[in-house]
C-alpha cells in the first residue's frame, strides 16, 4: 500500500519503491512535516520546543509555534514567519491566511487539473488529498499527494475552493512546501539565457531565501523549473539528492529558505510577483502540479527516477512508444527565404540520405519575408506557393518523406494584417509604450476570442494537409502584461490565464491533428518544461548547434528530462567529414536531426549522412527509452561520457566526446559500464569489436590525439 495513515499517531506514510514520505496532523489541526527520504524503519511524531519570540497558541503550550515546527503546507501571517505557499485576502482585505485539518480522502490513480497539464496515472498511481478549512473566509483547502510509486516520484498541488459569496484574492499561491530538516546542502540550478541554455550551478545553501523564477511568462532559459537540493559530497552515484521541478511553462517561483534553526524550507509554485487571483464564491482554484524525487545514491538515479516519470507520465504515449522522426529543418538553411522548387529539392536529397521527415520553418505564411512583418498571418504566401499549400505538401511526400511546419501562434508582428484587424488583441497596458521584441508583439492568449480565432485559421490553412509535425516555437517573452479582455481587478490573473490559453490552443493542435506531433521550441529551448511536455514529443534544445556546446547543454538537460525530450541537430559540417561525425556522435545523446543546406553537401557528405541515419534508426529507441548512465560530466573535466542501456541491460550505446581542451596524451578515467554482464561478450556492432563484461565494467580509458572533434560511439550487444 503506497499511502498509509496510523491513527494512533495521526501520521500519514506515503511510500515508494526506495522513498518515504511522512506527516502527522498535531493536535487534530496541524499537518507537520516528518520526514522525506530513504525508506527506514519506525516515524516519530513531531517532538516540539520553545524558542524565545516564536508565536504559539495558547491553546496548545508554547511548544507549538507555527514558525518552529515543519509544515506541511505554509500559511502567510500567523505565527510563521518564513516564507509562504498560501496568502489570502478576503473581505475584510486581510491576508492572514490559516486553516485547519478537517479530514482526507484516497483517490485511484490522480486528481484532476482542470485546464493544466498534469502526470497522467497508472496503476501504481495513488492519491492523498488532505482537506482544510478557514472558517474566516470560508474557503476549503485540498492537498494532493500523488504517489508514482515505480518512479519514485511523489506529487504535489492544491485546490482552493470558495465556499462562500465573497471574493477571495489568492495573493501568492506555491504548489508544494516541504521542510527538511538541516541546512547542509548544495543548491543545483540550471541557469542561462538565448543560445546559452541550461548552464550548471552548484552553491552551498545559506541562511536567508534563496530562489529560481521567471517573470517573463515562458519558464525560460534564464532559470529552468528543474532544481535540486543535494549533500555537499554528493556526486553522480552517491549521496543524497532532493530533485523538484514543476508541470508549468509560465512564470514561476522556487524558493529555498534557511531559518534561524537552521532548518530548509522548499516550494515551487506560482509565488505572487506574476500571479493574483480573484477567486469568486463557488468557484475553486487549482495550482500547478510539483513534482518532487529523492535519490539516496546521488544525481544518477535522481534523473533517472525524472527520466522514467517524464516517459511513463508526462510525455504523450506515442511520443515514447514511436520512432522520433529525423528531419531536415530549414532554418539555418534558408531562413526566410522558402522557395517551393528548392523546398522540393530538399526533399529529394533528403529522402536519398535516410532523413524521415522535411521542416519547413520559419517564412512560409503572410508578408513573412522578414521577422519585421507577417507574424499572425496564418495563410501560405501565395507568391511562395503558387498552387497552395497542398499541392506543395503533396509534392514533397512524392518523395517519400513525410512533412513538418513552423508555427509560432502566440505572436504578432504589428505589421500583419491581423494587427491592423485587431490591435486589442496583443498584451498591452493603456496608456504605457507596449516593448516590442523581435519586431513582435504577444497575442493576448488570456482572451477566448483570440484563442477562437487561431483555432479558425489554422483549422482553414491546415484543413486538408498531410502535416506530420508543427514546430511551436514563441521568440519572445512577455511585457506590459494587460488584457484589454479583463477587468481591473483581474488584470493580475494574465500571466497565468495567459498559460492556460497557451495550453488549450495546444490541446486543441493534438485533438484537430491527432496524426501529427508537436515539437516546441522558444527560441532554441527556453521552454525546456514538464509543462510543454504533457503535449509535445519533443523539445527544440538550442539555437545554439556547436556541438562542444551542445555537450554541456544536453548533459544539463538531462539532469532532469529523459533524451526522448531533446531534440539535437547536425548542423552544417562544411566539407569536413571529421566534423559531421563529431556533430553526429553528440546529436545522437537525443533525438537526431539535420539543420543544413543539403543542396550544397558534396557526394562523400552526403554519403555519411546515409549512414548515419541508417545506423541511427537501429539504435534510436536505445536513446528514447533507454536508462542514462553518466560516467564523465563536462562541467568537471575535458570530457563527456554516458550511455543508455535498455531495459535487459543486454545493448548500451556508449559515447564519449573531448571538449575542445582536451590536451594531446590526456587520458580518461576508466569508463566503467557497471551494468555489464562479468561473464558476457559483447560486440560493438559499430566497430566489430569484442569487448568482454569484465573488461567494459572494470572500464575503458579512451586518449585524447588533442585534435579537433573527437569522439566516440560504441553500440555494445551482448552475445
Ligand atoms: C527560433 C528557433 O529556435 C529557430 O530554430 C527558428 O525556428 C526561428 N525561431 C524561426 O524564427
Amino acid at each position: 500500500m503506497a499511502i498509509k495513515f496510523s491513527r494512533n499517531e495521526c501520521i500519514f506514510t506515503l511510500t515508494t519503491k526506495r522513498t518515504a514520505y511522512a506527516f502527522q496532523i498535531a493536535k487534530g489541526k496541524y499537518p507537520v512535516h516528518l520526514y522525506y527520504g530513504k525508506k527506514s524503519g519506525e516515524i516519530k511524531p513531531w517532538d516540539p520546543y520553545v524558542v524565545s519570540f516564536s508565536p504559539y497558541l495558547a491553546e496548545f503550550g508554547n511548544t507549538w509555534s507555527p514558525d518552529i515546527f515543519p509544515q506541511e503546507i505554509s500559511f502567510f501571517g500567523a505565527g510563521d514567519f518564513r516564507t509562504s505557499a498560501l496568502r489570502l485576502a478576503g473581505k475584510d482585505g486581510n491576508s492572514v491566511t490559516s486553516f485547519d485539518y478537517k479530514s482526507y480522502h484516497y483517490i485511484d490513480g490522480t486528481a484532476d487539473i482542470p485546464g493544466l497539464p498534469q502526470a497522467r496515472g497508472g496503476e501504481d498511481v495513488k492519491t492523498l488529498c488532505i482537506t482544510m478549512e478557514d472558517k474566516v473566509t470560508g474557503c476549503l483547502l485540498n492537498l494532493y499527494y500523488t504517489v508514482f510509486y515505480e518512479c519514485d516520484v511523489i506529487t504535489r498541488h492544491m485546490e482552493l475552493i470558495n465556499k462562500k459569496k465573497d471574493d477571495v484574492v489568492i495573493e501568492k499561491c506555491m504548489s508544494m512546501t516541504l521542510d527538511l530538516p538541516n541546512d547542509e546542502y548544495d543548491m543545483i540550478t540550471l541557469y542561462g539565457g538565448h543560445y546559452d541554455e541550461r548552464n550548471l550551478s552548484r552553491n552551498p545553501i545559506a541562511h536567508g531565501n534563496q530562489s529560481i523564477f521567471s517573470r517573463r511568462g515562458a519558464s525560460s532559459p534564464q532559470f529552468n523549473p528543474f532544481f535540486a537540493l543535494c549533500d555537499h559530497k554528493a556526486t553522480e552515484n552517491k549521496g543524497d539528492v532532493y530533485g523538484f521541478n514543476l508541470v508549468y511553462s509560465g512564470s514561476f517561483l522556487a524558493e529555498v529558505e534557511v531559518d534561524q534553526m537552521g532548518h530548509t524550507r522548499v516550494q515551487t509554485g506560482l509565488g505572487s510577483e506574476c500571479f493574483r487571483y480573484t477567486l469568486k464564491g463557488g468557484e475553486r482554484f487549482v495550482s500547478p502540479e510539483a513534482v518532487m524525487t529523492y535519490s539516496a545514491k546521488g544525481f544518477g538515479e535522481m534523473s533517472r527516477n525524472f527520466h522514467k516519470f517524464v516517459l511513463g507520465h508526462i510525455l504523450p504515449e506515442k511520443a515514447v512508444k514511436n520512432p522520433h522522426p529525423v528531419v531536415l529543418n530549414t532554418w539555418e538553411a534558408c531562413y526566410f527565404n522558402i522557395d517551393e522548387e528548392k523546398l522540393v529539392a530538399f526533399a529529394e536529397e533528403s529522402a536519398k540520405c535516410g532523413f524521415d521527415m522535411l521542416v519547413m520553418d520559419d517564412g512560409w505564411f503572410g508578408a513573412r519575408n522578414h521577422d519585421h512583418a507577417g507574424l499572425g498571418d496564418w495563410t501560405p504566401n501565395p507568391e511562395k506557393f503558387k498552387n497552395g499549400l497542398k499541392s506543395f505538401v503533396d509534392r514533397v511526400k512524392a518523395k517519400g518523406i513525410s512533412f513538418g511546419i513552423w508555427i509560432e501562434p502566440e505572436m504578432i508582428n504589428p505589421d500583419s494584417e491581423l494587427y491592423r484587424a485587431h490591435p486589442d488583441w496583443c498584451l498591452r497596458v493603456p496608456g504605457r509604450p507596449t516593448s516590442l521584441s523581435r519586431d513582435q508583439l504577444v497575442l493576448d492568449m488570456s482572451n477566448p476570442s483570440v484563442i477562437a480565432y487561431l483555432k479558425g485559421i489554422f483549422a482553414k490553412t491546415f484543413d486538408g494537409v498531410a502535416i506530420d509535425y508543427f514546430k511551436w516555437d514563441m521568440n519572445r517573452h512577455l511585457s506590459e502584461v494587460g488584457s484589454a479582455a479583463l477587468p481591473p481587478e483581474q488584470q493580475c490573473e494574465v500571466f497565468y490565464r495567459y498559460q492556460k490559453g497557451v495550453y488549450e490552443l495546444l490541446q486543441w493542435f493534438n485533438e484537430t491533428f491527432p496524426d501529427a506531433m508537436i515539437e516546441t521550441c522558444s527560441g532554441g529551448g527556453g521552454r525546456y518544461d514538464l509543462g510543454m511536455m504533457c503535449y509535445g514529443w519533443q523539445i527544440w534544445a538550442s539555437d545554439n548547434t556547436h556541438p562542444y556546446d551542445r555537450i554541456w547543454m544536453q548533459r544539463s538537460a538531462l539532469m532532469g528530462y529523459p533524451a526522448a525530450t531533446m531534440s539535437c541537430h547536425v548542423s552544417n559540417p562544411g566539407e569536413n567529414e571529421k566534423s559531421l561525425d563529431f556533430r553526429y556522435k553528440v546529436a545522437v545523446g537525443g533525438m537526431l536531426g539535420y539543420e543544413l543546406n543539403i543542396l550544397r553537401m558534396t557526394e562523400p557528405i552526403k554519403a555519411i549522412m546515409s549512414r548515419q541515419t541508417k545506423e541511427y534508426h537501429r539504435y534510436e529507441s536505445l536513446i528514447r527509452t533507454g536508462e542514462y548512465y553518466s560516467l564523465a560530466c563536462p562541467f568537471e573535466t575535458c570530457y563527456e561520457c554516458h550511455y543508455y542501456a535498455n531495459e535487459e541491460h543486454s545493448q548500451f550505446l556508449f559515447g564519449l566526446s573531448f571538449k575542445r581542451s582536451a590536451k594531446a596524451g590526456f587520458v580518461t578515467a576508466p569508463m566503467k559500464i557497471s551494468l555489464a554482464d562479468k561473464n558476457a561478450t559483447y560486440r560493438d556492432l559499430l566497430s566489430d569489436k569484442v569487448y568482454s563484461g569484465e573488461e567494459l565494467k572494470n572500464g575503458l580509458r579512451f586518449t585524447a590525439s588533442g585534435e579537433e572533434y573527437e569522439a566516440i560511439l560504441m553500440w555494445l550487444v551482448k552475445e
